[in-house]
């Protein structure tokens, strides 16, 4: 049977784990007898062809590195439908019969989109924000989540010897992931979050009234998109005399290696988008059923999908229901924090 080639890519924000992910997908065509070409800088590669022949050896010594080894980049240039053209002439003037996207969100709009002009593509999440639908946890939300937690603790140190209160901005978009887990297992007294509103009023209050009960120091976490940490460290100090100091995590916590869980993840994923892109090849022009990317009963032209985990499972879903909106945040665990931050 003739040899099939697949692509694989890194697209929007870097994550911890991505080039675990690579790895992951390469070692696994290989085993497949499949060709593997690497995308370097995501869409923008593949517009313009720039890239790889990937063997063993590429991805030797990256499993423990953060960032992409394939580079990554947000491309305007694939939000047009010259530019997606383009990048399906690649494909086909390389063979290309399959791309794994290793992303965000906006990765998985790409290639949804690029599986509707009829190149099967297989999504993985990989972005710290933890903030896509089909999935429980995103490759580089752990990472992420463990190095804002050491930067909560580092600072609760100087925050209580000057009797102070810390508010700490971290990433996740829309999502208040990053703020809630980091929260939680940093011990914050207030956590911001995009899905449960609080009034920046009502958290002045708070942390107003903490300091008449004699709790001189609290941590807030705040999401940024629930807004920015100076803000409202400026709305505090009008209407309150607490002191408080604001502090951006910004791009620290994209970086470092990927933690031992976003390692294992990256690997099942990686491994599970190959079987489905190595299914679709092997099925494709005869019947599909009883196949692993028939799980759920879908049989559409188009071959879309993107892998998850859910409930410890590794689940494949179709991508347009991977792009639809999240709605799991975890209600319980924020109300948790509630009860232990003693307000
Ligand atoms: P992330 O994948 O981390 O969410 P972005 O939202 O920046 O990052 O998306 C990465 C890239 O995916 C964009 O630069 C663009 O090239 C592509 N993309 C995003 N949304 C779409 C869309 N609706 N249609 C086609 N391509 C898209
Ligand atoms: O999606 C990952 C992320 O780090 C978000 O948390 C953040 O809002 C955004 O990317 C920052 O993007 P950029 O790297 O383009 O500044």
């Amino acid at each position: 049977m003739e040899q099939k080639t697949i692509a694989v890519l890194t697209s929007g924000g870097d994550a911890p784990g991505m080039n675990a992910a690579v790895r992951a997908v390469v070692r696994t065509a290989i085993a497949n007898d499949m060709r593997v070409l690497g995308v370097r800088r995501g869409y923008d590669g593949l517009i313009h062809g720039d890239m790889i022949p990937m063997n063993l050896r590429s991805v030797s010594d990256i499993i423990q590195n953060g960032g992409t080894a394939l580079f990554t980049a947000r491309s305007p240039a694939f939000m047009t439908e010259e530019g997606q053209k383009q990048a399906v002439d690649t494909c086909k003037k390389f063979d290309i019969s399959g791309v794994v996207v290793i992303g965000g969100d906006g990765s998985f709009r790409g290639a949804k989109a690029l599986c509707e002009k009829g190149i099967p593509c297989v999504a993985i999440p990989g972005t710290i924000d933890n903030d896509i639908a089909c999935t429980e946890y995103t490759i580089g939300f752990d990472t992420a989540m463990n190095t804002a937690v050491e930067m909560v603790d580092r600072l609760r140190d100087t925050t209580e010897s000057h009797n102070r209160c810390s508010v700490v901005e971290v990433m996740g978009r829309r999502c208040g992931d990053i703020a809630l887990w980091a929260g939680v297992a940093g011990a914050a007294d207030i956590i911001l979050v995009p899905e449960r509103p609080l009034s920046w009023a009502d958290a002045a209050n708070r942390l107003a009234a903490n300091k008449l009960r004699g709790q001189l120091t609290s941590i807030v976490m705040i999401a940024e998109g629930a807004g920015k940490a100076e803000d409202f460290c400026e709305y505090v100090r009008k209407y309150t005399d607490v002191e408080i100091k604001a502090t951006v995590l910004g791009y620290i916590q994209r970086g470092g290696n990927p933690s031992a869980f976003d390692r294992v993840l990256a690997a099942k994923m990686g491994q599970r988008a190959v079987e489905l892109l190595a299914d679709e090849a092997n099925m494709r022009g005869t019947d599909r059923a009883g196949s692993r990317a028939a799980e759920n009963n879908d049989l559409r032209e188009n071959f879309g999908y993107a892998v998850g985990i859910r409930e410890n499972r590794i689940i494949s879903v179709p991508l347009a229901e991977a792009v639809s909106t999240r709605d799991c945040f975890d209600d319980k665990l924020y109300d948790l924090n509630s009860v232990m931050a003693k307000f």
